[in-house]
């Protein structure tokens, strides 16, 4: 199982503006970090192993949880996201801890309570092997917890600016393998529960959370200039070499149709909240 080209992705630009736009994902992102800690319930002195903890808001969240006095372990790829990880538990006298390793092949120094993450585990070329690896870094009757998104189809925050700048590209992009790692690896329900139980997983439970997104910036074109900077619209004005005038005034138009009286742009997103025993 070889994951190097996620792990040059998430080490490479994509990292970085991941650690520009902090602030603004974790506003845009909170509820989903509440919805995995809502699931995971943890409990005083209980300690979560985050898998691809980014800038580490759910290891903090969790380390809080448990009453702050052990720390939750966030694992991750990234360099520049785990340097600001570390900087923000430091800041927060937080005793949650980060480790640098692909979580596919990661062994811990102790047996956690629980695994958890938000959006960082559909990222494995081998997501069962990984799964697996991970499940013996949990306790025997330990469990999970995590958030993963449904089909992009179904996620108009993502879906509706990438259709808007379609008929700008200069070739059409390569259908994707749907099953590829990436953020919509987990959009088929009934593979997942299949990779989770080939993994040693019991008991999977795979829920919809719908709910509705606030992009970030108070106006739409703000809106439309982050979604320009992150995800497959920014990879593709690069590889095509396109006008990013000409997407955005073609994003900030779609994006316009969602925009509340004051502004803020507010769209459908779809996830999975996915638990399982150990
Ligand atoms: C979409 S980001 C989510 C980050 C964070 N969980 C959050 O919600 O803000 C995905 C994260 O998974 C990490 N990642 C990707 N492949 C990984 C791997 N094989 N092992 C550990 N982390 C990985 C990336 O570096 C990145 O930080």
């Amino acid at each position: 199982m070889n994951n190097d080209a996620m792990i040059e992705y998430w080490n490479g630009a994509a990292g970085q503006k991941w650690v520009d736009q902090s602030d603004r994902l974790d506003a845009m992102l909170g509820q989903f970090a509440d919805g995995v800690l809502d699931a995971a319930a943890i409990q005083s002195g209980e300690r979560a192993l985050d898998i691809g903890c980014g800038a580490g808001v759910l290891t903090l969240g969790a380390t809080a949880k448990s009453g702050g006095a052990v720390g939750s372990l966030g694992v991750d790829v990234s360099t520049p996201l785990l340097a600001l990880a570390r900087k923000r538990a430091a800041e927060a006298g937080s005793p949650a801890t980060f480790e640098q390793a692909d979580a596919s092949a990661y062994t811990a120094e102790y047996k956690l309570d629980l695994m958890i993450s938000r959006f960082g585990v559909m990222f494995f070329e081998d997501p069962a092997a990984a799964f697996a690896k991970i499940h013996g870094q949990i306790r025997t009757d330990g469990r999970m917890a995590f958030m993963c998104w449904q089909a992009l189809s179904l996620n108009d925050w993502a879906f509706a600016p990438f259709q808007a700048a379609l008929p700008l590209l200069k070739e059409a992009p390569p259908s994707p393998d749907p099953t590829a790692p990436g953020p919509f690896a987990f959009a088929d329900k009934e593979r997942l529960a299949d990779i989770l139980t080939e993994a040693g997983w019991r008991n999977s439970s795979i829920e919809p959370f719908e709910t509705e997104i606030t992009l970030p910036g108070n106006d739409v074109e703000t809106s439309a200039r982050f979604m320009l900077q992150l995800g497959p619209l920014s990879r593709l004005i690069a590889e095509q070499d396109l006008d990013p005038q000409s997407i955005l005034s073609a994003v900030t138009d779609r994006l316009a149709e969602n925009a509340e009286p004051d502004g803020r742009v507010k769209m459908k997103s779809a996830c999975w909240l996915v638990q399982a025993n150990a």
